[in-house]
């Protein structure tokens, strides 16, 4: 797909028919681009790379190589579904990296959020261009670049790319064969190439994950409580009809303990702060109106499923004044 700018006369890709002629004719172009040649591809299992994915090993198969880093960092089950989908089902030549150690020891004693932030994307580039580097014959990097994108960087680069930032020895020639599409458009296009549901409606998630919800400096028990914490609340929330009506939802963990009691017995354990917004945009938000049982059934499960938790608050808060996230 050439040039940066998307033709007034492309039809907005809204229904399977649309979608599966974007298919053919990407795989062509592809094709033609790629050739015999191999491909490399940081696969986050976000809905942007798992469909640049299925796209290439549409268009050429073991050709690709896609490297997954797990930094840690990531929801319950989602490395596995990476691994299951597109190595089991999909056939992909993946490259699944362990880097949850790595991550951790860097990010340790490390509370303040902008410098969390600035770790976890140096290290994912070095975890990135180490596996890279040992691999021969790599011509092309592709990445899921979308048309907001490039929108909304002044000089048409992603600039918070997962993989921008390679050194200058490994520069590669791009592949981005969603970059003239809008949001919605991926994921009709990821519906089409036959993607699970959970990966291609998935909520937004920041690119730091769970790493700016484990509040101040990361700790292996808090992070496993936001993790498991987090896997409740999607699971109520796809139970009780949520899923897909409620723009953002998850869950994050403070850095002091509070008072409480459990089975008769003092504890000193962490509180867990659950959020709920609607958006258009992502600038302004609203919370979402949970209903009371609903919250008090997560409450219950969290409080007794979830260690080292005694305590759980409802965020009220709409944005501004807060945002979003926490940190
Ligand atoms: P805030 O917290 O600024 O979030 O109201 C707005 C939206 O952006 C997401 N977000 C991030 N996404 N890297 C990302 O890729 C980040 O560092 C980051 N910080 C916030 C947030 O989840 C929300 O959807």
């Amino acid at each position: 797909m050439q040039g940066n700018v998307r033709p007034e006369t492309m039809e907005r890709i809204t229904t399977p028919e649309l979608a599966e002629a974007f298919i053919a004719e990407q795989v062509k172009e592809l094709q033609e681009q790629i050739g015999d040649k191999k491909v490399l591809l940081a696969l986050s299992g976000g809905v942007d790379s798992s469909v640049v994915a299925a796209l290439l090993i549409k268009a050429v198969g073991q050709q690709l190589v896609c490297v997954h880093v797990n930094h840690g960092l990531l929801r319950k089950g989602e490395p596995e579904q990476v691994v299951e989908v597109f190595k089991n089902q999909m056939n992909a030549n993946l490259i699944y990296v362990d880097a949850v150690d790595r991550f951790l020891d860097k990010l340790a004693g490390v509370a303040e959020p902008e410098k969390k932030r600035k770790i976890i994307g140096a290290e994912f580039i070095r975890v990135f261009e180490e596996e890279a580097r040992k691999l021969d014959g790599i011509e092309f990097l592709a990445q899921g670049t979308i048309y907001p994108d490039i929108l909304e960087s002044d000089d048409g680069v992603k600039a918070h790319h997962n993989v921008g930032g390679l050194p200058e020895d490994l520069q590669f020639e791009l592949v981005e064969p969603v970059k003239l599409l809008f949001k919605d458009e991926v994921r009709v296009v990821g519906k089409a190439l036959g993607l699970p549901d959970n990966m291609v409606f998935r909520q937004p998630f920041p690119g730091p994950g769970l790493g700016v919800r484990c509040l101040g400096a990361i700790t292996r028990d808090r992070l496993e409580a936001v993790r498991e914490s987090d896997a409740i609340l999607r699971e109520e929330f796809a139970k009780n009809g949520l899923e897909g009506k409620v723009w953002q939802y998850f869950t994050a963990i403070p850095d002091f303990k509070g008072v409480g009691i459990k089975d008769g017995k003092r504890t000193f354990e962490y509180p867990v702060f659950i959020r709920a917004v609607n958006t258009k945009d992502a600038m302004t938000a609203t919370v979402e109106d949970v209903p009371f049982e609903l919250l008090q059934h997560i409450t219950k499960r969290i409080t007794t499923e979830v260690e080292n938790v005694n305590r759980v608050l409802y965020d009220l808060t709409p944005k501004p004044s807060a945002t979003i996230e926490w940190e």
